[in-house]
């Protein structure tokens, strides 16, 4: 945590901090531009930010399904052990066709979210043609995401594969009371999404530590749903929702489902939080690295730009965090094209 001598990471040359004054005006930020339009879309949020006057100290990563297929690195230890002592890191989108499933997935993305124990996943859907102003609360490091479970007879007719769901009450506890917190500072009304009446062990957890914490918090309106009903009022009438806590799972698919419904996934962005703050967070676009339209030019930045200014947020940028919001609901930021869409942006904010 003290000044370090200059390291090299990355390819790039990172100066040690100048003095403490230095330390604290700077934010020092990781870079996983990642693959696909993943680099194109953060190189948009980096110039937007750049614009709004907020000096980043940037340290590039690369990592990601291509980095995998030319040396097979993935995350090292000393990566992650390096990444403890920057202020936040900002990911484009990794994953690469060649690469099997579950590689990058949970040998990076997965790996980066339990080791900083990114335990909150926040989403903000916000869309005013439609009244949408509402936040999923994705907890972030259990669930069927834990990991837990595997294969017995593999490959035989009489194949097992069990993937179980792991909810701790500690787990549970703090994504609740950090949806709490969060609704008090909005409308003040929390729902709790899950399928209580079929995960009768999990669901019971996941209840009975929202309606304990719910009594310290007697000026938020409560509700709940499940999910498979959430999904059709995320259709009809996503305008009930304030802040929506939800476990791993459910929240990875409703907040896609939140993005097609508030104006396209390219719009969505995503905080992996670590709220007390004993590591960096993460702040990366819901969207993936789609390889499909990649080095054209075409994909829409804002996902990107507006998960920067989530970061902008968390680091007490509050105003220039604003400044990027609004700039990205202008009309006339309505543009075609990668570069475009962020040089509109970025006119707005400076
Ligand atoms: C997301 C993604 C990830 C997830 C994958 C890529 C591991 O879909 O951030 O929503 O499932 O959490
Ligand atoms: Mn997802």
């Amino acid at each position: 945590m003290c000044a370090q001598p200059s390291t090299l990471v990355g390819g790039f040359f990172v100066p040690p901090p100048i003095s403490q004054e230095t330390r604290v005006l700077t934010h020092r930020i990781g870079i996983i531009g990642g693959d696909g339009i993943g680099p194109e879309v953060i190189a948009e949020g980096l110039k937007v930010i750049d614009a709004a006057g907020v000096s980043l100290e940037t340290v590039d990563y690369d990592l990601g399904g291509s980095r995998y297929g030319r040396d097979g690195t993935v995350l090292p230890d000393e990566v992650l052990e390096e990444w403890r002592d920057l202020d936040a890191l900002y990911l484009g989108a990794v994953g690469t066709p060649e690469v099997p499933p579950g590689v990058i997935e949970r040998g990076l993305l997965l790996k980066m979210r339990f080791a900083l124990d990114l335990y909150v996943n926040l989403r903000p859907f916000v869309y005013p043609a439609d009244d949408i102003d509402f936040r999923v609360v994705r907890e972030n490091t259990e669930g069927t995401y834990a990991g837990e479970g595997g294969f017995m007879r593999r490959g035989t007719p009489f194949e097992i594969a069990t993937q179980g769901s792991v909810n701790t009450r500690h787990g549970v506890e703090r994504a609740v009371r950090y949806s709490f917190e969060l609704a008090m500072t909005r409308r003040k009304h929390l729902t709790l999404v899950h399928k209580t009446n079929v995960l009768t062990f999990a669901g019971d957890l996941w209840e009975r530590t929202f309606n304990e914490v719910a009594a310290e918090y007697p000026e938020v309106e409560t509700a709940y749903n499940h999910v498979d009903a959430a999904c059709i009022y995320f259709v009809q009438s996503p305008q009930q929702y304030d802040v929506i806590v939800t476990d791993n799972l459910f929240g990875d698919i409703l907040t896609d489902l939140g993005g097609a419904v508030s104006g396209g996934i390219g719009l969505a962005s995503s905080a992996n939080l670590n709220p007390d703050r004993t590591g960096p967070s993460m702040f990366e676009p819901v969207h993936g690295s789609a390889p499909d339209i990649a080095g054209q030019g075409i994909a829409n930045p804002k996902a990107a730009i507006l998960s920067g200014a989530m970061m902008l947020d968390f680091l007490g940028e509050s105003d220039a965090a604003a400044r990027v919001e609004a700039a990205c609901a202008d009309p006339s930021t309505e543009v075609e094209g990668t570069k475009a869409i962020g040089d509109a942006v970025a006119a707005l904010v400076a």
